[in-house]
């Protein structure tokens, strides 16, 4: 069912509850692909009745950030939701999400000082506002999120903690195409060439896994080498190389712990971002 009223949505909820359901919910910004695919499939797996929300939601894109030209196509979402098991497909206008005058805004401060938070200063803010209304409006037992944006699955998971939100948030691994591109929906951005020099995020990345997982741990080294690697191709610009805590997300000097490994990379006007997390053993 196609719903797009926040009140339509509300009243089936109410039902699902009184039959004692248990409902998932599946986040998204729609043009969806299997990375999305696979956390309906979860959600579908875990729960009795799934929500997947496709919501191109404004306030998480800066000003020369592509809200506008961010791909759509509500119809072939909805056939894919669907298919893949879920019950309800949320789409509703901004108009409705943000009411007029709206003025609350949610700073999950420290999680965002580092990586994409340093990059896209607004976009946290906007992730958490729409997430917390979406966490409101279906209440679910639990909601699905990629580690592709790792940073936004600590995010999310820490201001859930803070804001006491009885929601189990449940991060799902990153899908890859054939060739180790980790699938994105601004993939159909890139070109025939730039789809090509693309593959240059997962390739510098398993470098560095395969230099950490031969023990050597050092964080200038291993950035110096994803760095070096993105630079031998032409057209790609670095945003971050970042090594960091993978709980409170600052920068390490030493690898002691678990540690995120994440790069954001402009492939021509594409901007792409991929990581994997080292675990240190004793
Ligand atoms: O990951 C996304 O697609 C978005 O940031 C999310 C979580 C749906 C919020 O708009």
């Amino acid at each position: 069912m196609l719903v797009k009223e926040i009140k339509s949505l509300r009243n089936i909820i109410k039902d699902w509850k009184k039959t004692g359901y248990s409902i998932g919910l599946v986040p998204t910004m729609g043009f969806l692909h299997e990375g999305h695919q696979s956390l309906i499939k979860k959600a579908v797996k875990e729960n009795d009745k799934v929500v997947v929300s496709v919501f191109v939601n404004p306030t998480q894109f800066g000003p020369n950030e592509d809200f506008n030209s961010y791909p759509r196509d509500i119809e072939k979402d909805f056939k894919y939701c669907i298919d893949s098991g879920a019950s309800v497909v949320f789409n509703p206008s901004s108009e409705k999400m943000y009411l007029k005058g709206n003025c609350t805004t949610i700073d999950v401060s420290g999680l965002t000082d580092f990586l994409c938070g340093s990059k896209r200063p607004v976009h946290f803010g906007g992730v958490c506002l729409v997430v917390s209304k979406l966490l409101n409006i279906v209440t679910p037992d639990k909601a699905y999120f990629g580690e592709k944006d790792a940073q936004q699955l600590a995010v999310i998971k820490r201001m859930v903690k803070d804001l006491n939100i009885d929601t189990k948030i449940i991060g799902c691994p990153i899908i890859r195409e054939k060739d180790g591109l980790a699938k994105s929906s601004r993939n159909t951005y890139l070109s025939k060439e730039e789809r090509k020099t693309a593959l240059v995020l997962n390739e510098s990345l398993s470098l560095a896994k395969e230099e950490l997982a031969k023990g050597n741990l050092d964080v200038k080294k291993i950035k110096e080498l994803i760095t070096s690697k993105i630079n031998s191709e032409d057209s790609t610009k670095i945003d971050y190389v970042e090594i960091v805590d993978s709980e409170t997300l600052q920068p390490v000097e030493h690898i002691e712990n678990s540690v995120l490994v994440a790069s954001a990379v402009f492939i021509g006007k594409t901007r792409l971002i991929d990581n994997f997390t080292f675990q240190f053993d004793i």
